[in-house]
């Protein structure tokens, strides 16, 4: 599929819109920005478009969307019933970047909401998505344009990076302003709590609007910390394949010497994200910072705005430029919660109650063991897109093929399709499966249902651990045998084994 990009030109012309508008109301998938960052929008009346966000971010099907709208007269079935305090909240930060739960209205689809009696709406400012919009005339849900467990895309090029190829349209309007996701309110509680922090905080409400809200967290039952209110928050986010440190300022030195104390022995590859002025001192010391060190700044003086804006793109960037550690600026008090929670999630480590994803109670981890015929196509596939979401101490891949036999290289099709989600698996070779494995595996996942049956058959005693890709969940089917088709097979094949992964993680949690 060809990606159409349409770049913005302002004053905006709503004439721009009409096509992108038409396709999105008609079930096309279009990316377009908003002030926070960028959406991957269909419409919220298609359930079969909506299931096809769910497929293309990979998302875990219990991690519902949120419904866009243009005003507060567009909330009619939509809601099912409006909240007392909604208008005051609305009257005071809409449009803007403050998303709120309501009772889920009769005109959105159960999928839209992952089966909550809720549903999250939010009005966004951003001019070209309000054209969009109102060019599409239905309400648009859109979560993040990432794929699932990426950095948030806050340019229509981070959109492209994860999608190209596999979206139909992509509205390009440059940078987004607050570049770090909504605030997402619930009102369907008393107190209003925050399930997500934004660049809305607790304290800009209350000045603006009188109304006191807390934190989930502040009121959370041990159950809830498990099982977050906004299942969004569940798992590690915002994660850049290196590893993400954060710096924060000390009395009695500057930042700069903060900073240069942290990095200073580091001998990896190292990428470093702050503002121009703390570079510009940092740099007076050339001879002791690290040789291979990767630079990523935003203008003028430490700013907490500025870095939010750019906090995405740093990540993306300094990635992309495969440094294996990130250190960033990190900044305190209340307005800094919602830069410091993903900057948190991004570390991994930094906040030990949000759970990281293989750590949650009763998740021992182990091996996953997936089952293909050559071990050349689909189980490498498999594995490796296994283990760049999940794997680590805690869980961890491997493949083996059911007829083949050891030491063939894994497939250039297979190599290519991985190395666009900047994966590599070269080197890899087949190994036909045996006993020693089975034994070893916590769960092994078979292609097709075919070879469930023909495994289940050669090792009755590991039947019960013995699964396939069409058993992970509803919306799973077998994964045909690629070998000798062109990329897009190979393509499909990738997409179709990650968008059940995030479903097969859930699985392994409750076994
Ligand atoms: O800024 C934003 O909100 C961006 C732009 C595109 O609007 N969208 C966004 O969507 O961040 P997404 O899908 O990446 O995150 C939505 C968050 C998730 O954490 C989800 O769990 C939560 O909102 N959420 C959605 N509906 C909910 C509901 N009914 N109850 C509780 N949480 C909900
Ligand atoms: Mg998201």
């Amino acid at each position: 599929m060809e990606t159409r990009v349409l770049l913005v030109e302002h004053p905006i012309e709503q004439s721009l819109f009409a096509e992108a508008g038409t396709a999105l109301a008609n079930g096309r998938i279009v990316a377009f920005p908003t002030e926070t960052v960028y959406g991957l929008g269909a419409s919220a009346y298609l359930p079969a478009s909506v299931r096809e966000i769910f497929r293309l971010k990979g998302r875990p099907s219990d991690n519902p969307l949120i419904v866009h709208l243009l005003s507060a007269d567009d909330l009619e079935g939509v809601v099912s019933s409006v909240p007392p305090a909604f208008r005051v909240l609305y009257d005071a930060f809409s449009p803007g970047p403050l998303t709120y739960v309501m009772p889920r209205g009769e005109r959105i689809p159960p999928e839209v909401s992952a089966g909550l009696p809720t549903v999250a709406v939010r009005f966004p400012s951003q001019p070209a998505a309000r054209a969009l919009i109102a060019a599409a005339g239905v309400p648009v849900v859109a979560p993040s344009a990432n794929v699932s467990g990426r950095p948030s895309p806050t340019r229509a090029r981070h959109v492209l990076d994860d999608f190209a190829g596999r979206i139909p349209w992509v509205i390009d309007d440059g940078p987004c302003e607050v570049g770090l996701e909504s605030t997402v309110i619930d009102l369907t509680s008393d107190p209003i709590r925050i399930l997500r922090p934004g660049v809305v905080t607790a304290e800009a409400i209350l000045m603006k609007t009188g109304i006191e809200v807390v934190s989930w967290k502040d009121t959370a039952t041990e159950e809830e910390m498990e099982r977050p209110p906004a299942p969004g928050m569940k798992y590690r986010h915002y994660a850049p394949k290196a590893e993400v440190h954060i710096v924060l300022p000390e009395k009695d030195r500057s930042f700069a010497g903060s900073f240069l104390e942290a990095i200073r022995d580091s001998e990896a590859r190292t990428g470093v994200f702050f503002s121009e002025s703390t570079w510009n001192e940092l740099r007076k010391y050339a001879e002791t910072l690290p040789p291979a060190l990767d630079v990523y700044t935003y203008e003028g003086e430490r700013d907490l705005t500025r870095a939010a804006r750019f906090l995405f793109d740093a990540m993306r960037t300094l990635d992309e430029r495969g440094v294996e550690h990130i250190y960033a600026e990190g900044f305190e008090g209340d307005e800094a919660a919602a830069y410091m929670d993903r900057l948190t999630h991004a570390a991994g480590a930094a906040d030990d109650r949000i759970p990281e994803a293989g750590t949650e109670p009763g998740a021992s981890g182990g091996l996953i063991l997936f089952i293909c015929e050559g071990n050349t196509c689909r189980s490498p596939m498999a594995e490796a897109l296994f283990n760049d979401r999940f794997g680590g101490t805690i869980w961890r891949a491997a493949s083996a093929g059911l007829s083949t036999v050891p030491g063939w290289p894994v497939s250039d099709q297979t190599l290519q399709a991985l190395r666009e989600f900047g994966i590599e698996a070269e080197g890899k070779v087949s190994k036909p499966v045996d006993l020693s494995m089975l034994k070893e595996a916590k769960l092994v996942v078979t292609m097709t249902t075919g070879q469930r049956e023909r495994l289940r058959e050669a090792a009755p005693a590991f039947s019960e651990k013995i699964i396939s890709m069409a058993d992970i969940s509803a919306h799973a089917r077998d994964i045909a045998d690629p070998f000798g088709e062109g990329m897009a097979s190979y393509r499909r094949v990738r997409d179709q084994i990650n968008e059940s992964l995030e479903d097969l993680f859930s699985l392994l949690q409750q076994r």
